[in-house]
């Protein structure tokens, strides 16, 4: 296909419209290689299919650029997408409500294309609901993989229009796409907040103006849970505890832990005031009040991200290198510890045992390598749960206030066998 006129359509393009060999040939002349002033090719604009417009009834769009192998990046809430903001075009959007979606398209070595726009107003469609999904960004695999999953629910289901805003990792960011939700307005906000507190004023807004709220992952602030519907997700406090049951027992079996001389822990807290962090550091503590042995030596931030996690392992190990335990509150941040555990000539999952959160297919992968030692599951995969509730909401049955997860821990005894069927 590369010698069809030296030229061919992106893989996007192939994907969502599924056109055949001849026709790349026709689509292929459409393909703006054009250079610039500085000589650097421009990628074609992306575009739609169906084009915007009005439609009696809910449509699959589909975005392409005619440009070879290049990535596409969409908004749908209004904000301007760019080659490092917006959803990554995957597969066609439901669109079930009037909508408009921005979309870039954008490849290694070249100027990204314009921003192309299309608004699709759909009218006859009854009972479809309007779901605004505020996430907080996209600072590990585990997040990316989370969004997929609830973006692919309800994609799924043309009931639903799915309206995303990425928060990029800011409070603010989150309360003014929550208050553009109520703008909107909605049928019903799923949201995952960044840390508890400071949510309280746009919650109640939203209450007021009988928009219903569920979170996902993440909760508000216990003084502000009553303002919302529910929660679905994981149980971070018993993800805490787990982590360090796992770690008595281990140590025990190393003869690592004699039950009196110090074993001495350090940890990579996640996000400062975020509900993991908070509880994934109590539910340890808990356990550890058992072990007067045990002491947490060096404790800071490690954002939930990798880079940072490498960083702040190579600060703590310049202050210590007797460290024995490493707790990272997910296992991002304790990848990145493990190539500062590796830079400092250390053996990471030897010389210090290394437990992390959440079970990301890369950590099992370090466990097989025997470079990491234990990862508690934390799954990302609400997207279904998120549907059925948000459903069930609008038939208006009831639903329970608090919907789990459920969730496992992964060891050199069986991470191996899970690698295969691994989702994230
Ligand atoms: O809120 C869940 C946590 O956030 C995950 O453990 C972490 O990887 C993510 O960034």
């Amino acid at each position: 296909m590369e010698t069809l006129r030296g030229k061919i359509i992106s893989k996007a393009f192939v994907i969502a419209l599924g056109i055949s060999a001849a026709a790349l040939v026709m689509l292929g002349g459409c393909a703006n290689t054009s250079g610039d002033d500085s000589g650097q090719k421009t990628v074609a604009a992306p575009s739609f299919s169906p084009a915007s417009g009005s439609y009696d009834s809910a449509q699959k769009v589909s975005i392409a650029t005619a440009t070879e192998a290049a990535s596409i990046r969409y908004t749908n809430d209004g904000t301007e997408p760019t080659d490092s903001y917006g959803t990554l075009y995957s597969e066609p959007l439901s669109v079930g409500a009037t909508e408009t979606i921005k979309a870039i398209a954008y490849r290694s070595g070249w100027t990204s294309s314009i921003v192309s726009s299309s608004t699709f107003t759909i009218a006859g469609v009854t009972n479809n609901w309007v779901v605004g999904f505020s996430q907080i960004g996209s600072e590990s695999d585990w997040r990316d993989a989370d969004t997929r999953s609830i973006q692919n629910a309800f994609n799924a289901d043309t009931s639903f229009t799915l309206l995303y805003s990425d928060a990029q990792q800011k409070q603010e960011n989150q309360i003014a796409a929550l208050r553009s939700f109520i703008a909107r307005p909605v049928d019903c906000i799923i949201f995952t907040a960044i840390v508890e507190a400071g949510f309280g004023t746009v919650l109640q807004e939203a209450k007021t103006a009988g928009i219903p709220v569920i979170m996902v992952d993440r909760d508000v602030q216990s003084s502000d849970q009553s303002l919302r519907k529910a929660i679905i997700g994981s149980n971070f406090e018993k993800e805490g505890e787990k982590a360090a049951t796992w770690l008595a027992s281990y140590l025990t079996t190393k003869g690592i832990d004699d039950g009196s001389t110090t074993v001495n822990i350090v940890e990579l807290q996640g996000t400062a005031g975020s509900a993991p962090t908070i509880d994934r550091k109590a539910g340890f503590a808990t356990i550890m009040a058992a072990h007067s042995n045990w002491k947490i030596t060096q404790s800071e931030t490690g954002n939930f991200t990798s880079s940072d996690g490498k960083t702040v392992m190579a600060k703590f190990l310049a202050n210590d290198r007797a460290i024995q335990v490493l707790y990272a509150h997910n296992d991002g941040m304790a990848l990145g510890a493990i190539q500062a555990i590796k830079d400092a000539g250390l053996k990471p999952g030897t010389d210090i045992t290394i437990i992390g959160v959440d079970s990301i297919k890369t950590a099992l992968q370090a466990i097989v390598a025997g470079e990491m030692n234990c990862s508690v599951e934390c799954s990302p995969l609400i997207g279904p749960q998120a549907v059925t509730a948000v459903t069930a909401l609008r038939n208006g049955t009831s639903i329970s206030t608090r919907i789990w997860t459920n969730e496992g821990i992964f060891d050199a005894t069986n991470a191996a066998a899970a690698l295969p069927t691994r989702e994230y």
